[in-house]
C-alpha cells in the first residue's frame, strides 16, 4: 500500500504498468475507506460509554468521597481574615491552596503572577461625602467605615467601602437623583423632564445593571461626580432583620465594587497581552475602561441623610421610589429651605501596578490528555468572602480534594483537568483574563469546557444554571443522578425539584436554563476564545423575590456565619453544587 502511494513521484511508465498502479490506489484507496468506515461504525458505541467523565461508578466514587462537612471546614478555613487581591494575606491563602492541592494529589500545581492595575482607599485621606452649607461648613459626613459584624471587631486591614478604579477628586455641586442610573433613566431626565445633568453630581441606586455602566451613564450625561448607594427597596427582603439578627443589609453596610467599563479587556494598561514583566504597558491616565469622574458608595442610613432635602421635580414615575422615608425628588439640589447647601466628594483612592497571583493546579488525563477542561473560581474578596467567592472556592477545594483521593486509588480522568484559583476578579476578572491571553493558542485549540466556580450560594430555594446551549443535554442529565437536596423532594432528584420549582418557559417540561451573560471569569473563555462554559449555584426564588443578588453582597457582613447560620446551616446546598459541578469536569 505505501509503495505504491510511493511511486505517484515517480515518472510515468508504460500504459499496462500505469494502470496497474491505477487498479491498485484505487484498491487500496477503497480498502482503507472501508477499514476506516468499519472502525468508525464500531467504534462509536465505545467512545460514547467514555465520552463522559466521571461516570457509572466513577460518578458513584465521587458522591461517596464529597462531604458537605469538609466543604463547610474549608469555608471557615477560608473567611477568617480579608483576602483582597494584591494583599498578603491573599498571597498567603494562594499559598496554602498550592500546598494543599499539591498534598491532594494533583500532577502539578503552579502559583501563575502578573502585575495588573489595581487600586486602593488612601489609608491616611479617607474617601467621604459631605453636605455643605454657604460657608462650605461640612455640615454632614458620610460614615468612614461600616460597624464590624460581631466577632469581628479586631480584624485590622478590612478596606472601607470605596468604588475601585474612582477618579480622585473633591468636586462639589448639586444633587441629582438618577434612579438605578440606566441608559432609559437619563433618557427620562434628559429628554422627557428637561434636567441637565452637567456639572451635577448624581446619585444611583444600586442594582438591575452593572455599577461600572452607571458610572459610564453619568459620565455622559456630564456628571461631575457619581454616589452610589443600596436602596431598602433593592437589598432587604420584607420581614428579614438585618445582620447578624437576619441576612439584610444593615443600614450602615455599604457595597464595594470595581466601576470600570472594560469589556474583557482585563488588565487596563494590557489590553490583550498578559500582564508579565516583559509586557509593553498604557501609561496610566489611558487605561481601558477608567472612569474619569470620582465615584463612591454609601449605604442606606447615610443615603438617607443625602437624599433628605431634595428639592426640584417629584419622582416621574413611582418605580422611582425606593422604600427610603424621602420624597424621591430628582432634584437638582435641595428644597427651597436649603437651597444653599451642596454636596461635596472627598476620594483619594490610588490606582497601583500590583502583583496578583493564580493557583494552577492540573491532573493528566489518560484518553485524551491534550484536551483541557476547566473549573475556575476566583480566590480574592472585597473582605471575609463568605458567599462571594469562598462559598464557590470551598466547593471546589472539595472537589479537587476528591480528585486527588480517587487518583491515589488509581482513578484518571478521561481528559485532563485544570483547576484554578484566580485572583482579583474583584477588580475586573484580571487573574483569569491574564491567563487565558497567556495560554490563548493552547486554550482555543485543546480548550473543551470551561466551569465556573464564583459563589456556591445566592439563596436558598434551588438550583441556578447558566450555560451555552451546548451543555444543557449534560446539565440536565447529571442532575437527574443527583439526588435533591430540598425539603420535601426526599427520594427525588435534583432535577425533579429544580423542574416543579423552576421550569422553563421557553422549552415544554424541562427546568429554566439561563443565557451566560458576562461579569464573571468564564467571560474570557467563553466570550473572547469561544470555549463553551457553564455556572451553577443554589439561588433564591426569583419570582417572589425582588432584591438585587442577595442583600450583604460585597458588604463587611459577608461572613462565614450568615451562610451556616441563614443560607446553608448542613451545607448541603453546597454539596449539591459540588456535585453538579463536578460531574460537569
Ligand atoms: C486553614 O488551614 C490551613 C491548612 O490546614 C492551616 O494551616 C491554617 O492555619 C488554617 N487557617 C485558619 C484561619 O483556620
Ligand atoms: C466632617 O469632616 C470634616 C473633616 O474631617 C470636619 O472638619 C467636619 O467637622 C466634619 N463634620 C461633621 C458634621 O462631623
Ligand atoms: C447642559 O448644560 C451644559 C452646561 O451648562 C451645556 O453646555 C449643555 O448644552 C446643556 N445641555 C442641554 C441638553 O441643554
Ligand atoms: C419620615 O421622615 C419625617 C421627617 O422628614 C419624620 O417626621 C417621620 O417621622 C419619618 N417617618 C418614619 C416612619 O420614620
Ligand atoms: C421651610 O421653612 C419654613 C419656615 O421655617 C417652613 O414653614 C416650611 O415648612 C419649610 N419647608 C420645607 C419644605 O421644609
Ligand atoms: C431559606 O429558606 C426559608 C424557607 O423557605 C426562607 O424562609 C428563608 O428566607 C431562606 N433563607 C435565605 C437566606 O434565603
Ligand atoms: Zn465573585
Amino acid at each position: 500500500m505505501w509503495t505504491a502511494l510511493g511511486t505517484l513521484s515517480e515518472p510515468p511508465g508504460p500504459r499496462a504498468a500505469s494502470g496497474r498502479f491505477w487498479a491498485a490506489t484505487l484498491g487500496a484507496a477503497v480498502g482503507l475507506f472501508l477499514l476506516g468506515f468499519l472502525i468508525g461504525w464500531f467504534a462509536k458505541p465505545v467512545e460514547e460509554k467514555t465520552s463522559s467523565s466521571p461516570h457509572g461508578e466513577v460518578k458513584a466514587a465521587f458522591m461517596a468521597e464529597m462531604k458537605a462537612e469538609n466543604i463547610k471546614q474549608f469555608l471557615f478555613n477560608f473567611t477568617q481574615l480579608p483576602h483582597l487581591a494584591g494583599t498578603k494575606e491573599n498571597l498567603h491563602l494562594a499559598q496554602q491552596v498550592q500546598a494543599e492541592w499539591k498534598a491532594f494529589g494533583l500532577d502539578s500545581v503552579q502559583l501563575v503572577h502578573y502585575d495588573v492595575l489595581l487600586s486602593y482607599p488612601d489609608e491616611t485621606k479617607p474617601n467621604y461625602i459631605s453636605i455643605i452649607d454657604e460657608y462650605g461648613n461640612e455640615i454632614f459626613n458620610t460614615s468612614l467605615s461600616e460597624p464590624p459584624p460581631p466577632g469581628y471587631e479586631a480584624v485590622r486591614d478590612v478596606v472601607p467601602p470605596y468604588s475601585a478604579f474612582s477618579a480622585q477628586g473633591m468636586p462639589e455641586g448639586e444633587l441629582v437623583y438618577v434612579n438605578y442610573g440606566r441608559t432609559e433613566d437619563f433618557f427620562k431626565l434628559e429628554r422627557e423632564m428637561g434636567i441637565n445633568c452637567t456639572g451635577k453630581i448624581v446619585i444611583a441606586r444600586y442594582g438591575k445593571i452593572f455599577r461600572g455602566n452607571k458610572v459610564r451613564n453619568a459620565e455622559l450625561a456630564g456628571a461631575k461626580g457619581v454616589i452610589l448607594y443600596s436602596d431598602p427597596a433593592d437589598y432587604c427582603a420584607p420581614g428579614v432583620d438585618p445582620y447578624p439578627d437576619g441576612w439584610n443589609l444593615p443600614g450602615g453596610g455599604a457595597q464595594r465594587g470595581n466601576v470600570l467599563n472594560l469589556n474583557g479587556a482585563g488588565d487596563p494598561l494590557t489590553p490583550g497581552y498578559p500582564a508579565k514583566e516583559y509586557t509593553y504597558r498604557l501609561d496610566k491616565a489611558s487605561g481601558v475602561g477608567l472612569p474619569k469622574i470620582p465615584v463612591h458608595p454609601v449605604g442606606y442610613h447615610d443615603a438617607e441623610s443625602l437624599l433628605r432635602n431634595m428639592g426640584g421635580s417629584a419622582p416621574p414615575h413611582s418605580s422611582w421610589k425606593g422604600n427610603l422615608n424621602v420624597s424621591y425628588n430628582v432634584g437638582p439640589g435641595f428644597t427651597s429651605n436649603y437651597s444653599t447647601r451642596k454636596v461635596k466628594m472627598h476620594v483619594h483612592s490610588n490606582n497601583k501596578v500590583t502583583r496578583i497571583y493564580n493557583v494552577i493546579g492540573t491532573i493528566r488525563g489518560t484518553v485524551e490528555p491534550d484536551r483541557y477542561v476547566i473549573l475556575g473560581g476566583h480566590r480574592d474578596s472585597w473582605v471575609f468572602g463568605g458567599i462571594d467567592p469562598q462559598s464557590g472556592a470551598a466547593v471546589v477545594h472539595e472537589i479537587v480534594r476528591s480528585f486527588g483521593k480517587l487518583k491515589k486509588e488509581g482513578w484518571r480522568p478521561r481528559r485532563t483537568v485544570i483547576f484554578a484559583s484566580w485572583d482579583a476578579e474583584e477588580f475586573g476578572l484580571l487573574g483569569s483574563t491574564e491567563w487565558a491571553e497567556e495560554n490563548a493558542k493552547l486554550l482555543q485549540a485543546r480548550g473543551v469546557a470551561y466551569i465556573n466556580a464564583d459563589s456556591s450560594i445566592e439563596g436558598n430555594y434551588t438550583l441556578r444554571v447558566d450555560c451555552t446551549p451546548l451543555m444543557y443535554r449534560l446539565v440536565y442529565s447529571v442532575t437527574k443522578e443527583i439526588p435533591s437536596p430540598d425539603e420535601g423532594f426526599e427520594g427525588e432528584s435534583l432535577y425533579e425539584s429544580w423542574y416543579k420549582k423552576n421550569p422553563s418557559r421557553e422549552y415544554k417540561e424541562v427546568p429554566r436554563i439561563n443565557k451566560l451573560g458576562s461579569g464573571n471569569d468564564f467571560e474570557v473563555f467563553f466570550q473572547r476564545l469561544g470555549i463553551a462554559s457553564g455556572r451553577a449555584r443554589y439561588s433564591k426564588n426569583w419570582n417572589v423575590e425582588k432584591y438585587s443578588s442577595y442583600p450583604v453582597y460585597h458588604s463587611v457582613y459577608e461572613t462565614y456565619e450568615i451562610v451556616e447560620r441563614f443560607y446553608d446551616p448542613t451545607f448541603k446546598n453546597h454539596l449539591t453544587v459540588a456535585q453538579m459541578l463536578c460531574f460537569q469536569l
